[in-house]
């Protein structure tokens, strides 16, 4: 979903966007004032060579010209008063609206419907995050004080020279209409680099992202160069697509200063007869060229953000369309405190993309309050997509999937969730202390249900000779912890949220044997009293179990205890037999 350029309506994005400058309306209000007083200057400039020279030469006043210095330093105070203002009110803005945005665009990436996470890789989705809002800050400050003080400052300008001699300045503005369809030209060029740029970034950071999280698999597997050479591609292209903008960016305004210079020679020549013929005095012709030259530079200025604006619009863009993809439904209206715990398939027919087929075909499951059933069946037999209905991670195409005997869709999705807890192979911690792990996310929790929590699962163990004991912190920064502890600590987080149904999948696979055992106990005080299910591949782990059930291509084969199915079955006592008896 990333590399075709979608048409953008720029217009729509860019009001979006100042809608989240509005709630600092009154603070860009005094950038716009420090932008006025910025323009003024240039203006009063050219009223200055006027007054002063016509004084000085036409009417041969000298004594004037002692004020010269004073207003030199007093327009400068001015412009850089204004200067300031114009500079520091709209960046505190900027600022504002990149946190508004961030925060925005965080909040969605946690309620997004499950698919959208496997289809959009983590790369672009974290430098939408990073990169896409500092562009669009650029819009709203840089961008906006340049488009909204310079120009005022060629307005400013313009109104003088027309003012001073209109005919001249009506000759002069010829230069106008070309300049226009040159910037619109530019613009266009400037908004379809931007999106290969920002595409590019998103290649760039999921290329890293791989790279650093696959650290080892790279290294093992000797795949420097491979990895290498995939970045040096989407690195090349990044480079190229931002040479595109430069390449037009620096072309751009030397052609219009080229025919701002051709229209300011015609208009000289001109004035310059006008003088001779008498017709206009020496200050208004000088005070009219101050104007005039004093032109092009804010013009410089105006042509060259739009390459900024159009960026910002096309990375604006590319924030939108996550905040306005649809999050995840919300689920009924049905409010549920505590599930009993019964869970049943009804037909359950699930498929992820139309073109691969059905992964799961007319499951129909029945388990007990407080029973523990196992899913057994080769990888890819679809046990982890049957789980994963249950906390609605995705809904049935057909068929229903029922908690207590009603839909699941008709709770609440909060209530629901808060009736699971799911324990699978990868444990992810997040970066704090191994109590604020186990928390994780719990209400109402007391210091005492966490101890014991730990202490049930084993947590204590190895947690008892670490100096700061529970509070020690892991991940990135802090302690390195075995697979085992890890899931230790996943057991621990899945025993205090104590809800009435328990999800293992392939909780322990990662485990050798002997630790596997360790954990067992755990777990046992994990399944007591729940609807627990178990997805495990070493049969040993599921003998217990009071349904086992084999899948295969995503439908139910077989079913029964432990003792029918090594008796009766003919997939479930093959798998224990090649288990057990080789
Ligand atoms: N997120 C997904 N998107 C598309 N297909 C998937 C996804 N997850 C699993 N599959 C496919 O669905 C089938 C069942 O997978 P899964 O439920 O993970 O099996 P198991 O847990 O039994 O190994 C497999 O063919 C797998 O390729
Ligand atoms: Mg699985």
């Amino acid at each position: 979903m990333n590399s075709t350029p979608r048409p953008i309506d720029a217009a729509a994005v860019y009001r979006r966007l100042l809608g989240y400058a509005r709630p600092h309306w009154g603070m860009f209000l005094i950038g716009v004032v420090g932008m006025v007083m910025y323009a003024a200057v240039s203006t009063i400039t050219a009223w200055f060579v006027k007054k002063f020279l016509n004084a000085a030469f036409v009417a041969q006043n000298l004594e004037v010209l002692r004020y010269v210095p004073i207003g030199i330093i007093l327009l400068f105070l001015l412009r850089g008063v204004g200067d300031f203002l114009a500079n520091y009110f709209p960046g505190w803005v900027g600022r504002q609206m990149i946190k508004a945005i961030r925060a925005d665009l965080f909040a969605h990436y946690l309620r997004l419907p499950t698919a959208w996470y496997e289809r959009d890789s983590t790369g672009p989705m974290l430098s939408r995050l990073t990169y896409n809002t500092e562009l669009v800050a650029d819009a709203a400050t840089n961008s906006a004080t340049v488009l909204i003080r310079d120009s005022l400052t060629i307005a400013g300008l313009v109104f003088y020279l027309f003012w001073l001699n209109w005919r001249l300045a009506a000759f002069a503005m010829l230069a106008a209409p070309v300049i226009a369809l040159l910037v619109r030209s530019v613009n266009q060029r400037f908004r379809r680099y931007s999106t290969r740029i920002q595409n590019s970034m998103g290649d760039v950071t999921r290329l890293a992202k791989e790279a650093i999280d696959a650290h080892r698999v790279v290294k093992v597997f000797n795949a420097q160069e491979h990895m290498q050479a995939a970045f040096e591609s989407a690195n090349e292209l990044n480079r190229h697509s931002n040479m595109r903008l430069i390449s037009a960016r620096s072309s751009s305004n030397p052609v219009v200063q080229l025919i701002a210079a051709l229209g300011l020679a015609s208009v000289v020549y001109v004035a310059i007869r006008q003088v001779e013929g008498g017709a206009m005095l020496v200050g208004d012709f000088l005070g009219f060229l101050t104007a005039l030259l004093l032109v092009p530079e804010p013009l410089r200025r105006l042509v060259s953000v739009s390459g900024p604006l159009q960026q910002s619009i096309a990375a604006g863009a590319g924030i939108f369309e996550v905040i306005d993809a649809p999050g995840e439904p919300e689920g009924g209206t049905r409010r549920l405190a505590r599930a009993r715990g019964e869970v049943e398939f009804r037909g359950v027919g699930f498929t992820y993309d139309t073109e691969k087929g059905k992964v799961l075909h007319d499951i129909n499951l029945r388990v007990a309050a407080g029973t523990t059933v196992a899913i057994v069946g080769r990888s890819g037999s679809g046990k982890s997509t049957l789980v994963s209905l249950l906390p609605r991670f995705y809904d049935p195409d057909t068929g229903a999937v029922l908690l207590d005997g009603v839909d699941i869709r008709e709770y609440r999705l909060s209530d629901l969730r808060s009736q699971i807890s799911l324990v699978s192979q990868e444990v992810v911690l997040f970066n704090d202390t191994i109590r604020n792990n186990i928390v994780f996310g719990a209400q109402g929790i007391e210091a005492g249900d966490v101890d014991a929590a730990a202490h049930a699962a084993y947590v204590s163990d190895f947690v008892a000779e670490l100096p700061q004991g529970l509070d020690t912190e892991v991940g990135d920064r802090g302690l390195l912890l075995s697979g085992g502890q890890r899931q230790r600590i996943a057991i621990a987080r899945a025993l205090l949220r104590n809800s009435p149904v328990l999800v293992l999948d392939e909780a322990t696979s990662a485990l050798d044997t002997a630790s596997e055992r360790h954990i067992q106990e755990a777990l046992d005080k994990l399944v007591r009293n729940r609807t627990t299910f178990v997805i495990a591949h070493r049969l040993s782990t599921v003998e217990h179990a009071d349904l086992i059930v084999v899948m295969q291509d995503g439908a139910i084969i077989e079913a029964g205890t432990h003792t029918e199915l090594v008796a009766g079955s003919r997939v479930y006592a093959q798998l224990h037999q090649l288990q057990f008896n080789v």
